[in-house]
């Protein structure tokens, strides 16, 4: 047996089959590109789902977690570490006025904003949470309730009590959705796994209307969306609209899990001493890492980078356009793309992963395209090609 086959036979043996696999192990990655066991070196437009979003392996967040591991990997949240509030104050500057919970995932990032909310609502005995249709939040009951697609909640019932979804982008299905027990509004700024469905600049600005008038909290699903992903550290501020509550994961610690929830001074402060916790959450290791992201971010302007190669990526699938009649149109902002087609995309997605480029297919006829921040323009000219070679052949061209 091949290298490879032995680890694919292990998992198969050991690993609980949650995931739908493509055959090929990775064992090496830097920047943009990643290489399986057999040296084949892939173009990697879809790192780690977003998680790696400075591209595998950035140097800072290697040597940060280098430099840390030698210092202390974990310390209890019952004592400090010299690094979690430094993480909560960049997050803090770099968004809004308010606290840091720590945790080591996004559906534990949202969690929290569960909590928060329902925590916030008990006084005046309001804990319902309006969620969006085509809306992911996680895997864990109240996060994979909290999910707008039916296809995660599959025999998983009973479900939690306190949710209701509504269609996205539509003011007055959450309006009619509000009842005297409503506490909060949770919404992605743009659905990811739903197939990057953009929200609305006036609906979002509705939306926080809407929670003002009602004391409401708006809570932003920021996980696959923040971090310089569409050009700015985090997607609300394309909206000029600030929530109450922002959740992060994915890309926040370089490719090391974390979760973070942020939340405003008022909203924060209703999770006491012992009503929340998490053993691993913040770490010095994570934070760390977390903390040289930030710094990649800021010190390689990659917010630019993202905007400037975001543009460009975007001209040149829409140049596809006219080749292409199956394309219906590129959705999304910055590097946060969707090819939408009216045929189904895996076929296109199969064979980009034979031209060895890594992309994802999501609601079937979504080409979800997400470079990392560092991507050059010699990199999209390269995955372009491919997909275009990809699509020559479904057009039978
Ligand atoms: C918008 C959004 N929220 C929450 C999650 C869940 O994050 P995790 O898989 O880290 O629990 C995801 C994961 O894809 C996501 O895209």
């Amino acid at each position: 047996m091949t290298k490879k086959e032995v680890i694919i036979d292990k998992y198969k043996k050991f690993v609980m089959p949650t995931y739908i696999h493509t055959s090929v192990v990775f064992v090496k990655g830097k920047g943009a590109r990643i290489w399986d066991t057999e040296g084949g070196e892939y173009l990697d437009f879809f790192p780690g789902w977003a998680v790696s979003g400075l591209g595998h392996c950035h140097a800072r967040v290697v040597s940060a977690i280098k430099k840390q591991a030698e210092k202390i990997i974990h310390v209890s949240n019952n004592y400090y570490n010299e690094l979690q509030p430094e993480l909560a104050e960049k997050i803090v500057c770099h968004s809004f006025e308010g606290k840091v919970f720590f945790a080591n995932s996004g559906a534990e990032a949202n969690e929290c904003a569960i909590k928060l909310a329902r925590r916030y609502g008990n006084p005046s005995g309001r804990y319902e949470i309006i969620t969006m249709e085509e809306s992911f939040h996680g895997r864990t009951i109240a996060t994979l309730t909290a999910t707008g697609q039916d296809k995660v909640k599959h025999g998983f019932e009973p479900l939690l009590e306190g949710f209701k979804i509504v269609p996205f982008n539509n003011i007055d299905a959450v309006k009619n959705a509000i009842t005297d027990k409503t506490i909060a509004v949770m919404v992605e700024p743009i659905q990811g796994e739903g197939g990057i469905n953009v929200a609305g600049k006036s609906y979002i600005k509705e939306l926080r209307k809407l929670c003002d008038g009602k004391d409401m909290l708006l809570i932003f699903d920021e996980i696959q969306t923040g971090m310089g992903r569409t050009g700015e550290m985090f997607c609300y501020k394309h909206y000029d609209v600030q929530p109450d509550i922002m959740t992060l994961a994915k890309s926040l610690g370089g490719g090391v899990p974390i979760g973070a929830a942020i939340a405003a001074k008022r909203v924060a402060d209703v999770l006491t001493p012992s009503s929340h916790a998490s053993t691993f959450g913040g770490s010095p290791i994570v934070c760390a890492a977390a903390i040289a992201t930030f710094e990649a971010i800021e010190k390689e302007k990659l917010l630019d980078n993202a905007k400037k190669m975001g543009e460009y990526l975007r001209s040149r699938l829409e140049d596809l356009k006219k080749d292409f009649s199956f394309i219906r149109g590129i959705k999304g902002i910055g590097l946060m793309l969707g090819v939408e087609l009216s045929i189904g995309g895996t076929n296109i997605f199969e064979k980009c992963f034979k031209n060895k480029l890594l992309i994802n297919c999501t609601q079937d006829k979504i080409l979800r395209i997400m470079p990392p921040l560092i991507v050059k323009k010699s990199d999209i000219n390269r995955a372009v090609g491919i997909i275009k070679q990809a699509m020559k052949s479904e057009s039978g061209s």
